[in-house]
């Protein structure tokens, strides 16, 4: 592995394979959340699930951990390994004349994600594991009822929050839409099917993030 990330071409690969992978993540994660809008009783039984079952909990989810922090101090190297190259090589970044405005910012774009991340784990993923392993209590339930939904809504009342969030989700579309086509790149996709990849993440990177944006507003208004 150290091998891989010894070379330039190495550390794009490793960085478009965990793009790919939080990407699905995000997917599932949307589609789950969706749930919370078209049945609040599936999104109950679905969290639960995937609250206490093991090879989520002990297995998935610190892949998932790992993936995310390799995903952003990638970035950085890449950021820094990049900016000493433009510095004095030949192949110089020449602003607007050969690059995009979001390309030459994906560390800003990303910078933001990861801001957006630690307050969403402060928000959802720190009281969970609060409720579970601190407080000890696997039961899901409050009142006699599943806790989920609820609390979940109950993040969406105050509107700076929503406010935040949509910044977040809009920030995370600009990064999508040159991280799709940076990462096709970087594994070589360069072929007849090019074209087809290329519109399925532009797709991607706006349908994904206007429907969380769908979401927080739909809470915050039908509370
Ligand atoms: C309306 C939008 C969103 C809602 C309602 C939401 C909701 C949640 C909830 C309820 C959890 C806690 C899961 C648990 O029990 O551990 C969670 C965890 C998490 N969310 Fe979100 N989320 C949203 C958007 C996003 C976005 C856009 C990203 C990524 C860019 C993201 C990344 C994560 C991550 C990495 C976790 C921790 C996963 C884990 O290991 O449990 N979320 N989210």
């Amino acid at each position: 592995m150290s091998g891989i990330l010894n070379s330039s071409i190495g550390r794009k690969f490793a960085m478009a394979l965990s793009a790919f992978f939080l990407m699905i993540f995000v997917l599932q994660h949307f589609v789950i959340n969706l749930f919370s809008v078209l049945s609040p009783d599936t999104f109950n039984e679905i969290s639960h699930f995937m609250g206490t079952f093991w090879v989520i909990q002990y297995v998935i989810q610190p892949i998932l951990i790992i993936g995310v922090i390799f995903h952003f101090v990638m970035g950085f190297v890449l950021e820094i390994k990049n900016n000493k190259a433009n510095g004095v090589k030949y192949a110089k970044n020449n602003g607007a004349a050969n690059s995009t405005w979001m390309s030459r910012n994906m560390i800003w774009s990303g910078g933001f994600i990861l801001v957006f991340l630690v307050i969403h784990f402060i928000d959802f993923w720190i009281p969970e594991i609060n409720t579970k392993y601190i407080v000890g209590d696997m039961s899901g339930m409050h009142n006699g009822e599943f806790r989920y939904f609820h609390e979940l809504q109950e993040k969406f009342v105050p509107i700076w929050r929503v406010a935040l969030y949509c910044v977040g989700f809009v920030f995370l579309a600009l990064h999508l839409l040159h991280g799709f086509d940076s990462a096709f790149q970087s594994v070589g996709a360069n072929n007849k099917y090019t074209k087809g990849l290329k519109g399925f993440g532009k797709a991607y990177a706006i349908i994904i993030p206007l429907g969380f944006i769908f979401i927080a507003l739909f809470h915050h208004f039908n509370h």
